[in-house]
């Protein structure tokens, strides 16, 4: 029987820990960090997200806004926006909800936004700096993931961890993050060999590729910690991660769920991470 990391529970701790920080930061400055949070067009996944982002934000005692652009919004339009939030003061971090509609050019606008309130770590310059181990920004989902095997007592260094998803959101910087904490790490994809082999070799393994119960007890070892990246939506409607909970679960030794694993901390981690850029553009005030 695994243990269960329990997302939620590690979540609300780090919260609290993030709102003290802030109520701190509050005191001190006269004015709240805050977050101007991005979405265009109406996909409605994208519209929790970002619901779920100003909820938090409120939670932690943050100061909010949301720019909720019609589908029909041009580049121009959108980049017009950043830069009017790249020069407010009131904002110290700005998250575009992506994907964007199709006519967008993404790149472009994840270049535009200042890299001190890139508090995604989208921006080359954060990524950069992510790839040579020195952190602005924490890349939020695979810090995440960090920090719920941290805070379960999880070793990382030695260990063979095993990534399946080369996403620039989740399997890239996840690598650099295990590898930073000593793992000895293998990135897999679509286009690997014996994947089910090499995910049985993972003391650790994350599973991010966005297929519903795909990774099976056949494709785990015994005794693995297995986290679970996977938000896959079933046709019931029902969420549902990249793992097989049922038949996984009996031979890992930790496993996180799908809804209340990894899900609550990539949020968490965005606030910490909107905290980390209002408190560097103090430093420099
Ligand atoms: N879409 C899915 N995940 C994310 C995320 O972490 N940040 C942004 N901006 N868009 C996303």
């Amino acid at each position: 029987m695994a243990k269960i990391i329990d997302g939620k529970a590690i979540s609300a701790q780090i919260r609290a820990e993030i709102k003290e920080s802030a109520a701190a930061f509050t005191a001190r400055r006269g004015y709240r960090p805050g977050l101007a949070v991005i979405i265009v067009g109406s996909d409605p996944a994208s519209q929790v997200y970002v619901r779920n982002k100003r909820r938090a934000c409120d939670e932690v005692g943050f100061y909010s806004e949301a720019y909720e652009l019609p589908e029909q919004t041009t580049q121009s339009e959108l980049i017009a926006l950043v830069d009017k939030l790249n020069a407010d003061d009131k904002i110290h971090g700005i998250l575009c909800q992506l994907p964007l509609p199709k006519h967008l050019d993404e790149n472009e606008v994840i270049l535009r936004i200042n890299p001190a309130k890139d508090v995604d770590a989208f921006h080359p310059y954060n990524v950069g700096k992510i790839m040579i181990g020195d952190y602005d920004f924490l890349p939020c989902t695979p810090a995440g993931v960090m920090a719920l095997l941290e805070r379960s007592g999880i070793e990382v260094a030695g260990k063979e961890c095993v990534i399946v998803g080369r996403s620039n959101i989740v399997g890239k910087p996840q690598a650099m993050l295990l590898l930073h904490a000593n793992g000895t790490v293998t990135i897999c994809h679509s286009r690997t060999k014996n994947l089910a082999e090499v995910c049985r070799r993972a003391d650790i393994l994350v599973a991010a590729i966005g297929k519903a119960d795909f990774f099976t007890a056949d494709m785990v070892k015994e005794g693995a910690v297995v986290i679970d990246v996977g938000m896959n939506r079933r046709a019931d409607g029902k969420l549902t991660g990249d793992v097989d909970f049922s038949s996984v679960e009996p031979k890992a030794s930790y496993i996180t769920p799908v809804p209340g694993g990894v899900g609550p901390m990539t949020i968490t981690m965005l606030m910490k991470n909107t905290l980390t850029a209002a408190e560097r553009a103090a430093s420099k005030e």
